[in-house]
C-alpha cells in the first residue's frame, strides 16, 4: 500500500501546491441482481507541482474522472486526504471549504452536457462568482465575464448568447472561461478535448497551455489520449484500475516506459515516439472486469511478465530518476531521499 512517502519526490525548488494521499473511492453496483463493490480508485498518492501540467492517462474505466471529481468535492472519497494550502480540504467545512472550492476548478469533458442549455454564456461563465458573490453589480459582473471570455479568445459578445449557438469548439471555450472566472490556482481538465473535432483538438490544447503560463495556473489533465497527453503535459501518472502503476516526466516517460502497462499503451500509438525502447511483446485484451476483485497487481491477467509473486500487490517505487513504477519485475532502487 502506498505511504505518504511514495509519492513522486518534487525538484528541490518547486513545492507542490495539491497533495493526494492514499485517496480511495469505492462504488456500488448491482449486476444480474448481486451487489458488488468496485474499487474505482485504490489507495492512489500523487503531487501537483506549482506550475506544472501533470498528465492523468489510462484506459475507460481507470478512475481518472473519479479523482478529478473527488478533488473538487463532486464525489466524497471514502478514504485518504487531499491536501492544499496546508491542510487536507476533506476535513474542512464552511468558509474554509469555500475558499478551496474557488482555488480548484474543473474543465469538464463534453461541453454539450455540462453547459446549460437554458442560461445564456454570461449565466453559465459567473456561476461560481455568483455562488461565492464576488461580483459588486450587473456591470462588474459583466466586465469580469467579458473579461474571461477574452482570455479564451472568444469575443465578449458571446456573452449573450445561447450554447445552441455556438461549435463544439467554442463551448469547450465557455468551459474553460467559467473554470476561470475567478481565477483559480489548480484547473482539473477532464478530457477537455476528447469531445472535440481532432482539427479543434489542437487549439484549445494550445489555449489551456497558454492559460496555464498567463494566470499562473497548475493543471492535472485528464485524458485516455496518450498522444494528447504527451502533448501538454511535464510529468505523467499512468493509472490502472485505480492504481498509479508508473509515474514520471514525461518526455522520459515516453522514451523508456517501464511497466508493462504503460509499454502496451505506448506501442499501441507508435506516432508518439517511434524510437521509444519498447521490448517484447504485451498480450492485448481488455481490462478485466471491475466486478472482480483481483488479489496483487492489478495488470497480471494481461501482462507477459507475470509470475507467482504477482499475486502480491506491488509498490510504486523508484527506479531511474524522477520515476516510479509498480511492478514486481522491475528493478527498484534505493530511494535517496
Ligand atoms: N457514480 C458511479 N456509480 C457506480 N460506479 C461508478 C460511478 N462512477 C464511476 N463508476 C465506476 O468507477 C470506475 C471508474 O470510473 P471513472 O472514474 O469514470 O473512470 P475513467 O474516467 O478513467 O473512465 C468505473 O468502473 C466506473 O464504472
Ligand atoms: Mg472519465
Amino acid at each position: 500500500m502506498p505511504e505518504a512517502s511514495m509519492a513522486t519526490p518534487s525538484p528541490a525548488a518547486a513545492s507542490p501546491i495539491l497533495e493526494l494521499r492514499d485517496l480511495t473511492k469505492h462504488f456500488r453496483a448491482r449486476r444480474a441482481g448481486k451487489t458488488y463493490t468496485i474499487t474505482a480508485v485504490n489507495h492512489i498518492s500523487l503531487d501537483l507541482v506549482e506550475g506544472e501540467v501533470l498528465g492523468i492517462v489510462g484506459e475507460s474505466g481507470c478512475g481518472k474522472t473519479t479523482v478529478g471529481r473527488m478533488i473538487i468535492g463532486l464525489e466524497q472519497a471514502d478514504e485518504g486526504e487531499i491536501r492544499f494550502g496546508g491542510s487536507d480540504i476533506l476535513e474542512r467545512r464552511g468558509a474554509a471549504l469555500k475558499a478551496a472550492r474557488l482555488k480548484l476548478r474543473m474543465v469538464f469533458q463534453d461541453p454539450y452536457a455540462s453547459l446549460n442549455p437554458r442560461r445564456s454564456v454570461e449565466d453559465s461563465v459567473a456561476e461560481t462568482g455568483d455562488i461565492h458573490g464576488i461580483f459588486e453589480n450587473a456591470k462588474h459582473r459583466r466586465e469580469m465575464v467579458g473579461e474571461a471570455l477574452t482570455q479564451v479568445g472568444l469575443n465578449p459578445s458571446f456573452a449573450s448568447r445561447y450554447p445552441h449557438e455556438l461549435s463544439g469548439g467554442q463551448r469547450q471555450r465557455v468551459g474553460i472561461a467559467r473554470a476561470i472566472l475567478p481565477t483559480p490556482d489548480v484547473i482539473i481538465a477532464d478530457e477537455p478535448v476528447s469531445a472535440l473535432d481532432v482539427s479543434i483538438q489542437a487549439q484549445v490544447l494550445n489555449l489551456l497551455a497558454d492559460l496555464k503560463a498567463r494566470l499562473g495556473l497548475t493543471m492535472m489533465f485528464i485524458s485516455h489520449d496518450l498522444g494528447v497527453v504527451a502533448k501538454i503535459s511535464d510529468r505523467v501518472a499512468v493509472l490502472y484500475m485505480g492504481n498509479v502503476v508508473e509515474i514520471g516526466d514525461g518526455p522520459a516517460l515516453f522514451a523508456d516506459p517501464q511497466h508493462p502497462y504503460t509499454q502496451m499503451l505506448i506501442a499501441s500509438v507508435p506516432r508518439i515516439d517511434p524510437a521509444s525502447r519498447v521490448t517484447g511483446t504485451v498480450e492485448r485484451g481488455e481490462p478485466p472486469s471491475r466486478f472482480r476483485a483481483i488479489e496483487g497487481c492489478p495488470f497480471q491477467d494481461r501482462c507477459p511478465k507475470r509470475t507467482d509473486i504477482c499475486r502480491t500487490m506491488p509498490e510504486l517505487l523508484p527506479t531511474t530518476p524522477g520515476r516510479r513504477v509498480a511492478c514486481h519485475h522491475v528493478d527498484a532502487v534505493v530511494a535517496a531521499d
